[in-house]
């Protein structure tokens, strides 16, 4: 599977956050891991997008374009690793300063 980036321009694109920093990602996939039963189909993503950044998954059928996507809109959950959106973990909570399953 493969990611491809379109560059983000001077200028902010549309849908980008103002106050948001344009290098810190939106969006970050860290270590991200997935199966289904005895199958393993994401075996430690790592993917961040910054704001405004477009981007395209590509890849074999069953290679987890949508198993990605599905995690985003919290509808799958990752074995391990860790999302970010706008820097706050989708799966997980801070207790004591680390992070643990929400
Ligand atoms: N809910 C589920 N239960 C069991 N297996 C699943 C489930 N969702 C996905 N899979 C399996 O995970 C793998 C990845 O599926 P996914 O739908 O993410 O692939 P894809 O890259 O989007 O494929 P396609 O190009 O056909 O849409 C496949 O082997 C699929 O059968
Ligand atoms: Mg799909």
């Amino acid at each position: 599977m493969t990611v491809l980036k379109k560059a983000v321009g001077d200028d902010p694109a549309p849908g980008a956050i103002q106050d948001h920093p344009p290098e810190r990602p939106m969006v970050s996939y860290q270590a991200i891991r997935k199966s289904f039963g005895e199958t393993e189909v994401l075996k430690g993503i790592d993917l961040h997008i910054k704001p405004g950044e477009k981007i395209t998954i590509i890849g074999p059928s069953g290679s987890g374009k949508t198993t990605i996507i599905r995690m985003l809109m919290t509808l799958e959950e990752p074995i391990s690793g860790v999302i970010e959106v706008d820097g706050e973990p989708l799966w997980h909570k801070e207790v004591n300063g680390r992070l643990v399953p929400g």
